[in-house]
């Protein structure tokens, strides 16, 4: 099944008030487009939707925590019954904090887990019989190149974001038969607030609307696993071979 052209598209995005969800809802708004935006912070999702409406989109503002399935699900099914179909789900929301493993405590780390891991299942598992019952569509997820080797500092991170490849490639086996595309979205680093905190060299780091032009190419050709930009894709098998001396230590 191909995907569906960028017009006439009815889009939900978690994590829409900032960062890599806003500049993909921004590059996605046009007539014919039906936006589905959420996060938690109502009054930046409610400035967007001015500026998108404006552009021609129609938007509906979504404010809800990833972590509360039943409040995703219900945002998810309300977005479906006010566009009348569900083309694409993209599972952005996400956080990025250390492990501060000498504290020993599990808190921080528990909730990146629940946000980045747990929130892209409850964002992604109530649009699969909806998909279904209209025989197709996309699901996406954010990983990160940070998925593919466990990092200093990053473990929580790190194992949510192999855990989203892990996730998305065992449900691909299961939905490509009913027409449901399944695509990882693993960047390197992106100009945004999850990353404007970080003291450390960001080697090719790229802005949010770049990232967002490279996730839509990547939904439109239907990729599986995406990692960007191009020197991401040369890095991840060097990640994964080097020594654990030569890694970047990040805490
Ligand atoms: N930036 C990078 O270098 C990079 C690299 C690889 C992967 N990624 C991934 O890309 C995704 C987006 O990152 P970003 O850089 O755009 O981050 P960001 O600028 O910090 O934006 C994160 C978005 O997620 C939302 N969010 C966070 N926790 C949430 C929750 N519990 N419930 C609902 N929404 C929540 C935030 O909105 P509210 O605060 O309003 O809820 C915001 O809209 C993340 O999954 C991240 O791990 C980023």
């Amino acid at each position: 099944m191909a995907p569906p052209a960028r017009s006439d598209r009815a889009v939900f995005i978690s994590g829409a008030s900032a960062g890599i969800g806003q500049a993909l809802a921004e590059a996605l708004a046009a007539p014919g487009v039906t936006l589905g935006l959420l996060a938690r912070r109502r009054d930046r999702l409610s400035a967007l939707q001015q500026r998108l409406e404006a552009r021609g989109a129609r938007v509906f503002p979504y404010s809800a925590d990833v972590r509360e399935a039943r409040a995703v699900g219900e945002a998810v099914r309300a977005f479906h019954r006010a566009a009348g179909r569900l083309s694409l789900v993209v599972a952005n929301a996400g956080i990025s904090e250390s492990d501060a493993l000498s504290r020993g405590d599990p808190s921080v780390m528990s909730d990146v887990i629940a946000t980045n891991v747990q929130g892209v299942i409850h964002t992604l598992a109530p649009a699969i019989p909806l998909m279904t019952a209209q025989g197709g569509g996309q699901l996406a997820a954010l990983g990160s190149v940070a998925g593919f080797r466990g990092l200093s500092g990053k473990g929580a991170y790190c194992a949510s974001k192999a855990a989203v490849k892990t996730l998305m490639d065992s449900w691909r086996l299961h939905l490509e038969p009913l027409g449901i595309r399944v695509t990882t979205l693993c960047p390197g680093w992106v100009h945004s607030e999850l990353t404007a905190k970080n003291p450390y060299p960001m080697p090719f780091i790229m802005s949010a609307e770049r990232a967002a032009q490279e996730i839509l190419r990547a939904l439109e050709q239907g990729r599986r696993t995406y990692v960007f930009p191009w020197q991401m894709r040369l890095v991840v098998p060097l990640l994964r071979a080097v020594p654990d001396r030569f890694l970047p230590k990040y805490e």
